[in-house]
């Protein structure tokens, strides 16, 4: 009995191919393809590859049959563009609409030759966007900083669909936001391919008595998942008396000579943060 139960386990097991590791980009650009690849692999003694299937969404835009002519699908509503298979993997290249922020599915299918055509599959999802390819500019750092001055920073990122939404936070704690400034940041007009560019300045006051504030601005994508990238600065603040000592000697009565150092600190998102699930 025993016996039997594990023989029929190991006939199914050994009769379907597995997809081992389906690659598609969490986020694809729309300007350029996009190379999406399938990896499978077969036991000993499994039935041969029969055929390898792409679908976006449920339309099917490519096959693969091995011995025969690969075949496209829809080529013109972004579909695959090109092919390139064997029997351990498949990858094709497809366009993407221009369509930001849309969630487009591509699945991969093998199935194996008789008698049972066992059938296997998975799916992934591409968030059409163009994603920030570097972290935010924070500028306005250089000047001297002293107690009760006036700091006016501006935080800036390079074009990216759907523009980030820039943030501000002085010492951990978010800008103060009035409710009828429903959003500060700015956007420049679109480019060609519908890109915009993101700011947003920020004026405060130095009113701490520690050395030192940190100012850091987080820009987000509003994408599914949404995309962040953060810059941190931190800035030093010249102390008083030696500032005193500067200012006295100092025969033009300006605050030349003040001590001031002004460190920056990237913080690199290398990766997406999801800040709330799909
Ligand atoms: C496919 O591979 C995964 C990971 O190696 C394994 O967990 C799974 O059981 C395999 N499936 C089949 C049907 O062999
Ligand atoms: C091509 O795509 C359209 C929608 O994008 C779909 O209606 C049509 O059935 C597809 N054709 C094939 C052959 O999958
Ligand atoms: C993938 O396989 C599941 C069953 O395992 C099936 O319901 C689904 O329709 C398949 N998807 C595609 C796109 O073939
Ligand atoms: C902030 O940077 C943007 C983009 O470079 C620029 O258009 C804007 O004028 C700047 N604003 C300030 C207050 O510096
Ligand atoms: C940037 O600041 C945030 C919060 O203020 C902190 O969690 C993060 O570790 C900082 N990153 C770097 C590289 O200093």
């Amino acid at each position: 009995m025993t016996v039997l139960l594990v023989f029929g386990l190991f006939i199914v097991i050994v009769t379907a191919h597995n997809i081992t590791f389906l690659d598609v980009p969490q986020y694809g650009d729309p300007r350029r393809d996009v190379e999406l690849t399938c990896h499978y692999v077969s036991e000993p003694g499994d039935p041969a590859l029969h055929s390898v299937k792409w679908y976006r969404d449920t339309n099917e835009i490519f096959r693969y049959t091995p011995g025969q002519q690969t075949r496209t699908f829809n080529t013109s509503a972004g579909g695959a563009t090109r092919g390139s298979c064997n029997l351990q993997s498949c990858a094709i290249t497809v366009t993407l609409p221009r369509r930001y922020n849309a969630l487009v599915s591509f699945t991969c299918e093998v199935s194996t030759e008789g008698p049972r055509f066992a059938v296997v599959n998975q799916t992934k999802f591409l968030t059409v966007a163009v994603t920030m390819k570097e972290d935010p500019l924070v500028t306005g750092l250089a000047g001297s900083v002293q107690l009760n001055e006036d700091i006016l920073l501006n935080c800036s990122t390079a074009p990216a669909m759907p523009p980030p939404t820039l943030m501000w936070y002085i010492d951990g704690i978010p800008e103060k936001t009035e409710p009828w400034m429903n959003d500060n940041t700015e956007m420049s007009p679109a480019d060609e391919f519908g890109l915009r560019a993101s700011w947003r300045p920020i004026r405060f006051r130095v009113t701490t008595a520690k050395g030192v504030i940190t100012a850091r601005c987080e820009a987000t994508q509003p994408t599914r998942p949404p995309y962040s990238r953060a810059t941190n600065a931190t800035i030093m603040i010249a102390r008083s008396p030696h500032l005193s000592m500067f200012t006295a000697s100092d025969s033009g009565g300006r605050r030349a000579g003040v001590l001031l150092v002004v460190c920056m600190s990237v913080h690199i998102f290398s990766k997406y943060s999801a800040l709330r699930s799909v």
